[in-house]
C-alpha cells in the first residue's frame, strides 16, 4: 500500500500542486496494477472515495489557499480528477476483458475435482422394481389404485363378514365422513375385475395405512405388492409355479415352503416362506429360530370375491397374493429396525443404493 500524502493545513500553491501531483501520480499507478475488480474497487475508494477519498483532503483544502490562488489550484484539481477517473476506467474495462480473474491466477490444477452429489433409489424401491421385473417376464402388467377407498372395496367385496375384527378403529384409519385408507392393495383386485374381462395378469403396488404405532417391526404406512391371475382353468398349480418361480428368481435357489392360511377373500389360502438367507435354515435371530423368512400370503380366489366383481366364478378362477417389499428389504439387506426404511438418512441410504 502506498503511504499516505501529507498535506499541510495551510499549504502554499506550489506545495499544493507537487502534492496533487504526487497523488495523481500513485493514483494511475495503483490502479494499473489492480488484478481483478475487487482491488481495483478498493484503489477507487482510497484516491476516489467520496468520504475519505485521498483526492477529497485536495478539494477541501483549496477553500484554505489564498484567494489569488485559488483559480489555478482549482484548475489542477479538475485536471488530477480527470486523470485518476479516465485510469480508473481504462482498467475497469481491462479487467471486464480479462473475464473472470481465472486468467490473471492460474488454475491449481492439482486441486481434487468437486463430486457432484447425485441421489439414489430408495431400498424399498429397488425391491419394488426387481419384483416387477420378474413378473414382467412372467406376462404380467403393472395396475394401481387409489389409496382412499370405500369400507365396500376393502372388506366387503373381499368377502370380509360384517363387524370382522380387520374392520375395527383400532386396525383402520377410517376418513372424516366417509372412506377409509385402505388396509391392503387387495381393493384393487375387485377394480381390476371390474375394469378388465379375463384373462387377467396384473401386478400391483402401492401404498397401504394401517393404525400401528412406529415400532422396529411395524409402520403406519408401507408398501404392499398385490398379484392377480384370473383366466379359465386356473388352479393351485398356477399358484404354486408362479411363485416358487418368483421366489427363486429373487432369493436364489432357496428352498421355499407353503403353509395352510387363512384370508376372507381366498379358498385355499398359503403363506409362502423362503429359507432364511442368514442362518440357512439352522435358526437365527432374524428367522425367530424357525430357519424360515414369511414373504407373502397367498391363495385361490374366493368365488365371492369373483362374483361381487361381476366375474363369472363357473367360468373364471384364479390366484392371488399379497407381500410387503418392506418386510422383504429388511431381511435382504439386513435391516434391524424398519424405522431406517424412513428416516432418509443418507449414511444408511447410501450403503445400500449404488
Ligand atoms: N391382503 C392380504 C394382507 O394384506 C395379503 C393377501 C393378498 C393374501 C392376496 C392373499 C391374497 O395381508
Amino acid at each position: 500500500m502506498t503511504t499516505s500524502v501529507m498535506l499541510p493545513d495551510n499549504p502554499t500553491l506550489d506545495e499544493y500542486k507537487k502534492r496533487l501531483a504526487e497523488l495523481s501520480e500513485r493514483g494511475v499507478t495503483e490502479f494499473a496494477r489492480a488484478a481483478n475488480a475487487d482491488e481495483l474497487e478498493a484503489a477507487r475508494i482510497e484516491f476516489l472515495g467520496d468520504q475519505r477519498g485521498k483526492l477529497r483532503e485536495f478539494q477541501i483544502v483549496l477553500g484554505k489557499l489564498p484567494k489569488e490562488a485559488r483559480p489555478e489550484a482549482g484548475r489542477l484539481f479538475n485536471a488530477a480528477k480527470a486523470r485518476l477517473t479516465d485510469a480508473l476506467e481504462l482498467r475497469r474495462q481491462e479487467i471486464a476483458k480479462l473475464g473472470d480473474d481465472s486468467t490473471t491466477r492460474p488454475a491449481d490444477l492439482t486441486m481434487p475435482a468437486r463430486r457432484s452429489w447425485r441421489g439414489a433409489k430408495h431400498p424399498v424401491t429397488l425391491v419394488i422394481e426387481e419384483i416387477e421385473g420378474i413378473f414382467r417376464e412372467l406376462g404380467f402388467t403393472i395396475a394401481i389404485g387409489p389409496e382412499a377407498e370405500t369400507e365396500w372395496y376393502n372388506f366387503g367385496a373381499l368377502n370380509f363378514p360384517p363387524n370382522h375384527p380387520a374392520m375395527d378403529l383400532h386396525d383402520t384409519l377410517y376418513l372424516s365422513g366417509e372412506g377409509l385408507l385402505r388396509t391392503h392393495t387387495s381393493p384393487v383386485q375387485i377394480r381390476t375385475l371390474q375394469r378388465y374381462a379375463p384373462p387377467i395378469r396384473v401386478l400391483i403396488p402401492g401404498r397401504v395405512y394401517r393404525r400401528d404405532f412406529f415400532d422396529p417391526s411395524h409402520a403406519p404406512a408401507f408398501e404392499q405388492i398385490e398379484g392377480l391371475c384370473i383366466d379359465e382353468g386356473i388352479s393351485f398349480v398356477d399358484l404354486k409355479a408362479t411363485l416358487t418361480r418368483f421366489a427363486n428368481r429373487f432369493f436364489g435357489q432357496r428352498p421355499t415352503r407353503f403353509r395352510p392360511s387363512f384370508f376372507p377373500f381366498t379358498e385355499p389360502s398359503a403363506e409362502m416362506d423362503v429359507q432364511c438367507g442368514v442362518c440357512g435354515g439352522q435358526g437365527c435371530g432374524v428367522c425367530k429360530q424357525t430357519g424360515w423368512v414369511e414373504i407373502l400370503g397367498s391363495g385361490m380366489v374366493h368365488p365371492a370375491v369373483l362374483e361381487a366383481a361381476g366375474v363369472d366364478s363357473e367360468r373364471y378362477s384364479g390366484w392371488a397374493f399379497g407381500m410387503g417389499p418392506g418386510r422383504i428389504a429388511i431381511s435382504r439387506y439386513g435391516i434391524p429396525d424398519i424405522r431406517i426404511l424412513y428416516d432418509s438418512d443418507v449414511r444408511f441410504l447410501e450403503q445400500i443404493s449404488e
